[in-house]
Formats: structure tokens, C-alpha cells, sequence
């Protein structure tokens, strides 16, 4: 028998129910309180994924999503029938519309592979903010952590997840082939049993923007924004892999 096919939301949806998104929402708008100066509360939220963060985010935000997946939109919409969603590349996308708040939260902008492509997404975000707007974003990994003890050089984290419906491990792995490029490469593992059933054996590959916080601050002074850098991860600890912060005012 074909062995079902995980699409990516099915898979993403394992793979963040590790994460709090209330909590992360709420630290999103605790950040517009205390940085934002645009007097509107439109909020543009740029790799939105499945809309995990837009069902809180969408009480205190006039909220658009835009992600490059289509599957991913349509669970989105399906949680959040109400909103607006459209396809659309971080890198390239125009809308006439500005926003008060623009997020890209769990390591979408690590989605920009070179420090050329991640000036120019930056860069367009930019356009799309009004003057007194925010950036809010944090990384998937930056190379400040990266390389402590040689994590990347060969990476592992493993979860298990157990829910009525399903036992899961998640095997995460992060390798970095070649120290001297922008990149590295991340494998997810899902052993994925549902209902009891047969073990589902999925593999996730993931091509990531390996950055230097100093030289994606200065990128962010040179397009105009004034940063400021949480150490912090969204649990409120010191970022480990997942992090750190920047929140980015258009002055
Ligand atoms: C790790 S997921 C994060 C999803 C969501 N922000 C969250 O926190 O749950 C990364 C998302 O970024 C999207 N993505 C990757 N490259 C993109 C691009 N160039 N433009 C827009 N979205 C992109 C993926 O489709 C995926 O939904």
C-alpha cells in the first residue's frame, strides 16, 4: 500500500505543538506597546504559516498573512476564517497597503539564504511599514550560538509527542557541511504513529540562512531601521537555538 504523504502544515503542526503561541503572541504585543509610534494597528505577518500566532495576534491586530505556501494559507484560513491570506514571497511581494507592525516569527526570515537576499527582504519589509512601524522577528539559529561546542557541526534534539490521536518522536537535526558559506542544512525526522497504526517514517529538509547578529544589525542600520535586540528567547531564557529577537522601529 503508497505510504501517505505528510504534506508540510500536517507536518508543522507536530512540529510546533511544542510551542507556546499564546505566549508568544502576547510577548508580539506587549513589543507594539512599548516600541511602537504609528497611531494605527494594522499587522502584517509574513511567513504566517498554519495561523498559529494569528489566533491570538488577531484580538489587538487588523491582521493580513502572507506565506509562500498555499497548503500552509489554506489550515490558516481554516483557523482564522475571518482574516485575510495571500500567497506571497517575503523577498518580492507589493502591496499598496503599509502596516503598523510587520512580524516573521519562528525563524521565517533564516528562509534568506545570503546576506544580499536578507538585505533585501529587509529592505522590503521597510517599504511596507509605516513611519513609526515595527519589525518583529527572531531566528531559527544564528552563528553566534551555532557553532558553541560544534553543535552544528552535527546537531541533535529529540521530542516525543503524545496526543489521543498520536505518538510522535520529532528527531531534530541541524549539520553544517561547510563553515565558510551563509547556510546549513536541517533534517526533521517524524516517527508518526496515528491511532495506534503503522509507523510513518517522514524526513523534512530545510535550507537555512546561517547570520552573524553584528553584520544583520548593521544591515538593518544601513536600510534605516533602529534596532534593538532581545537576548532572550520567547520563553523569556537566554536564546539558545531558537532566537533572539530584533524589534526594528521605521523612525
Ligand atoms: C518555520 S515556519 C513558521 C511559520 C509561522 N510564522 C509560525 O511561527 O508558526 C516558516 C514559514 O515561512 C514560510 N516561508 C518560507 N520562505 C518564505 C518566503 N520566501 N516568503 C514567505 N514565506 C516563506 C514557510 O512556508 C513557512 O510557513
Amino acid at each position: 500500500m503508497a505510504q501517505k504523504v505528510y504534506e508540510k502544515p500536517e507536518l508543522y503542526e507536530i512540529f510546533s505543538s511544542r510551542q507556546d503561541f499564546k505566549k508568544e503572541s502576547d510577548f508580539v504585543v506587549k513589543l507594539a506597546k512599548q516600541f511602537k509610534k504609528s497611531k494605527g494597528n494594522s499587522l502584517l505577518n509574513v511567513g504566517c504559516g498554519t495561523g498559529a500566532h494569528d489566533k491570538f495576534l488577531k484580538k489587538y491586530f487588523d491582521l493580513t498573512g502572507i506565506d509562500l505556501n498555499k497548503k500552509m494559507l489554506e489550515l490558516a484560513k481554516k483557523k482564522n476564517p475571518k482574516l485575510t491570506y495571500k500567497i506571497g514571497n517575503m523577498k518580492s511581494f507589493s502591496f499598496s497597503q503599509k502596516f503598523d507592525v510587520i512580524t516573521a516569527l519562528t525563524g521565517v526570515m533564516s528562509y534568506n539564504h545570503s546576506y544580499k537576499e536578507l538585505k533585501n527582504t529587509l529592505t522590503n519589509l521597510y517599504k511596507h511599514l509605516e513611519k513609526g512601524g515595527i519589525l518583529v522577528f527572531n531566528w531559527a539559529v544564528v552563528k553566534e550560538v551555532a557553532f558553541e561546542k560544534g553543535k552544528i557541526k552535527n546537531y541533535v534534539k529529540v521530542d516525543t509527542i503524545s496526543r489521543k490521536d498520536l505518538d510522535c518522536v520529532v528527531i531534530d537535526n541541524a549539520y553544517d557541511p561547510n563553515r565558510n558559506d551563509t547556510t546549513i542544512e536541517t533534517n526533521v525526522i517524524f516517527l508518526i504513529r496515528k491511532n495506534r497504526g503503522p509507523l510513518k517514517i517522514v524526513v523534512d529538509k530545510h535550507l537555512l540562512g546561517l547570520f552573524e547578529l553584528k553584520k544583520v544589525r548593521k544591515i538593518l542600520r544601513e536600510i534605516g531601521f533602529k534596532c534593538h535586540l532581545y537576548e532572550n528567547d520567547f520563553s523569556g531564557e537566554k536564546y539558545k537555538m531558537l532566537g533572539p529577537i530584533f524589534v526594528c522601529l521605521k523612525s
